[in-house]
């Protein structure tokens, strides 16, 4: 029986189980070396929507994530099968072919493209992919992505450092998915460390790690999954980009300064911002008011979690939430009713749509004792809201862990 960190009783170990299991029936023999890597899905509390614009972010890993089991192979082909999406997912380490919408296999055509324009690939890689349990908008695809990139690399014996990897995975969601999102997922996914506040300055690329100050409370990290999903590259998440951009362009302008051909926000000094900003046509506005905004609570936050305040944290992220709605104008009629039912529920504190806010979950974090109470709120007023998608809805209380990391399996 296999065994790993987290005890034989953990989802990695069930988890690992079956991966092995499908690993044996799709690729034959009993696996010689089969290995596994572990990459959780990161949450973010502050910094939404401003890591494309070079903004500033926090966040932190969850206990729950993909796991890969995987073996090097001398047909140097990479091939794939997933417990949760059909077929195998097959070709040639030197031929990896175009991307197909909404295709799992893109991940790892992706990562395997973004690793061959940078390193000599010899190794092929046979593997089988399985998630903890299927929550939305945690960032699951950077964390399939990341831990495809892992893989790969081990097989090939390739030593990149995680700030490499970060560009990888962006790589691989910039230029082979067509997503124009920022580092927030994969940093958090590579670098957070269990318990502490990850700050990421995405200009920079930077992350320190913060560690938990001795008066914070113990939190469940809340993630309640709305019952809608959708992929990213199917919303309105490039369109908003291109706002931001478009907004930092006017904004210079404005000022009598030079746009570069593509500005972010980030390269707005803030007294331009303040001088011009009513100028520009309203929802150009508001994305500059989120990311100016947004930025200040991530510092504010910041300065919170330093000195134990998860009050003032949670205050910060209720507020952030709100900006996410009415000025980043995402949100869906299911996400904007949990997130109002999460800022009234009694034992929460703080809470906000996670990553795109377009489907998926809202995050919160709550008090460990209240847990049976915040499940019947929820069950009871989403219910009420939303009668369809109620009966998909999940709970889940977790607790932070360490970034993404090969896990020793004892078979
Ligand atoms: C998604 C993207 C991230 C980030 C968040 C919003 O998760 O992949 O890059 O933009 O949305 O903060």
């Amino acid at each position: 029986m296999a065994q790993c960190e987290g005890g034989a009783g953990s989802w990695q170990a069930a988890l690992a189980r079956r991966l092995t299991a499908v690993f044996r029936e799709a690729f034959g023999s009993e696996p010689r070396e089969l290995q596994f890597v572990l990459a959780p899905y990161r949450l973010c509390p502050l910094g939404a929507h401003v890591d494309h614009q070079l903004g500033l972010a926090t966040g932190m890993a969850l206990d729950r994530g993909v796991l890969l089991a995987f073996a090097p192979n001398e047909a140097k082909r990479v091939r794939v099968r997933s417990l949760d999406f059909p077929g195998l997912v097959e070709f040639p380490l030197d031929a990896v072919p175009a991307g197909t919408a909404g295709d799992w296999g893109n991940y790892v055509r992706g990562a395997t493209m973004a690793l061959t324009e940078h390193y000599e690939l010899l190794t092929g890689m046979d593997a089988v992919i399985g998630g903890s349990v299927p929550i939305g908008g945690l960032s699951s695809s950077a964390a399939v992505g990341c831990a495809y990139l892992l893989a790969l690399e081990k097989v090939n014996a390739l030593d990149v450092d995680a700030f490499a990897n970060i560009s990888l995975d962006q790589r691989i969601e910039n230029g082979y998915l067509g997503l124009q999102n920022g580092i927030l997922d994969q940093s958090m996914i590579l670098l957070a460390k269990r318990s502490h506040l990850a700050f990421l300055d995405c200009q920079a690329r930077t992350v320190e790690s913060i560690p938990p100050a001795a008066s914070l409370p113990n939190v469940d990290l809340l993630i309640v999954h709305s019952g809608v999903t959708q992929a990213l590259t199917g919303t309105d998440y490039n369109q908003r980009v291109a706002q931001c951009g478009e907004a930092a362009k006017r904004l210079l302008q404005l000022a009598g300064e030079p746009a570069p051909q593509r500005a972010r926000l980030r390269g707005v000094p803030r007294e331009v911002y303040l001088r011009h900003r009513d100028k520009l046509p309203l929802e150009l506005r508001k994305r500059a008011v989120h990311f100016f905004s947004e930025c200040e609570r991530v510092t504010a936050g910041v300065a919170a979690w330093r000195r134990g305040d998860l009050e003032a944290f949670g205050h910060l992220v209720r507020d952030s939430g709100r900006s996410s709605l009415e000025n980043y104008e995402c949100g869906s009629p299911e996400l904007t009713s949990l997130y109002t039912i999460l800022c009234q529920c009694e034992g929460v504190l703080g809470a906000r749509f996670s990553g795109a806010g377009f489907r998926g979950s809202c995050i919160g974090f709550s008090d460990p004792s209240r847990r049976e109470q915040i499940r019947e709120t929820l069950a009871a007023q989403y219910r009420a809201a939303h009668p369809n998608a109620a009966t998909r809805m999940e709970v889940h209380f977790c607790a932070s862990a360490g970034g993404a990391r090969f896990v020793h399996l004892v078979g």
